[in-house]
């Protein structure tokens, strides 16, 4: 019988109420500050739990009197096991900046660190959502790149300490899923960017925007024909929300992001438009390890949710100028030092 596919039923944790309080490991950076506001907007408790080494305690500063809000200050590697039902591991550095600088805390926040939060998931019958990324693919040989990937890796380069450490927590993830039965979700980010992104992080849109609002030229790598493509931290937020809400989800392996891919070099102009005003591109080398092509396959996160990026670039663009030109204006763009010894996660054990 060649029977009807099913057409596929979108579920709306929303509605479940199943999960109260959720720790949010990684909360005080860029993307998990996102996360809190999100979740205290939707009525949840929140635990964060950061040791600010690449984070920023003002990310914090509105809802930090929120009595639905926690802040715990340690290492995700000695987080406390508190009651929680839910657990999202964003802690890690997450720009090539950020992590070629400190290796070590990079390799232990993703394998050290997803284990205690797997155990503190085990202990407290709590579901664990790693937040994982598209650097999982390294520099794909298949494009665009599907959840059933396995990708190709240099496991030795200047990346690896990123890129291996998230396939090392994946399979952690999977192994504590088998044998002790956690539940457990992987979801996969692409290249995202919005406001609370640190101007000095060395990704490519703060770099550029902090450049065309300096009036000097913007770095573009390489020939700035590579692509890549990018999704609004809005989206990406409430794709992530959807998974780590859901009572049912278990074993799901998802890419977040957006699959509208552009150039450096279109980016570049993008952002010119978005600051307004002439400015000009200045080729610099190319990175050591920059994939050539990114682009995400999201048709799970559509089929499981009805999830999809709503944001357009030009939009989301000027939404980040915006935030960044504030920033400036309130005298607060200075870099935030991230050095090796900020943690005890910067020493092996
Ligand atoms: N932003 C992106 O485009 C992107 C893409 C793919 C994956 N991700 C993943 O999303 C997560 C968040 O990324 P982000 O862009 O918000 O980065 P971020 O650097 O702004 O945030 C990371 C947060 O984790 C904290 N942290 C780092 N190591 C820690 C440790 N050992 N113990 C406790 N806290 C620690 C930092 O202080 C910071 O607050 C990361 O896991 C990253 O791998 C992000």
């Amino acid at each position: 019988m060649g029977g009807e596919a099913r057409a596929p039923q979108i579920r709306d944790p929303r509605s479940a109420g199943a999960v109260k309080r959720i720790m949010v490991a990684g909360g005080a950076g860029f993307l998990g500050s996102h996360l809190c506001e999100l979740l205290l907007a939707r009525g949840h408790e929140v635990v964060c739990v950061d040791d600010l080494s690449t984070g920023d305690e003002r990310n914090l500063e509105m809802f930090r009197d929120d009595p639905l809000f926690e802040f715990v200050q340690a290492d995700v590697a000695a987080a406390p096991s508190l009651p929680v039902d839910a657990i999202a591991h964003l802690a890690s550095p997450a720009s090539p900046v950020d992590y070629e600088r400190i290796p070590i805390h990079t390799l232990r926040a993703n394998s050290l660190g997803t284990w205690r939060l797997l155990d503190i998931a085990r202990e407290r019958s709590a579901a664990l959502l790693f937040v994982s990324t598209s650097e999982v693919y390294g520099d794909p040989l298949v494009h665009p790149q599907p959840e059933t990937y396995w990708g190709n890796v240099d496991p030795i380069g200047p990346r690896s300490c990123y890129d291996e450490s998230k396939r090392f927590g994946e399979a952690l993830l999977m192994a504590y899923r088998r044998e002790h039965g956690v539940r457990a979700n992987i979801v996969r980010l692409f290249n995202t960017y919005g406001p609370r992104m640190r101007p000095s992080d060395g990704r490519v849109i703060p770099a550029m925007i902090s450049a065309a609002l300096d009036g000097t030229s913007l770095p573009l790598h390489g020939d700035g024909l590579q692509t890549r493509s990018f999704c609004h931290a809005r989206d990406t937020v409430a794709g992530i929300a959807h998974v780590l809400t859901d009572p049912d989800a278990d074993g799901e392996v998802l890419n977040i992001g957006n699959p509208a891919e552009i150039t450096m070099l279109q980016l570049a102009h993008a952002i010119l438009a978005a600051v307004g005003g002439p400015g000009e591109i200045e080729h610099v080398d190319k990175r050591p390890g920059d994939p050539e092509r990114r682009r995400p396959v999201i048709e799970r996160m559509g089929v499981r949710y009805g999830w999809a990026p709503s944001v357009a670039l030009t939009e989301g663009l000027e939404d980040t100028v915006r935030w960044f030109a504030a920033l400036r204006k309130a005298g607060l763009g200075a870099p935030i030092a991230v050095t090796a010894g900020t943690s005890a996660s910067a020493t092996p054990s």
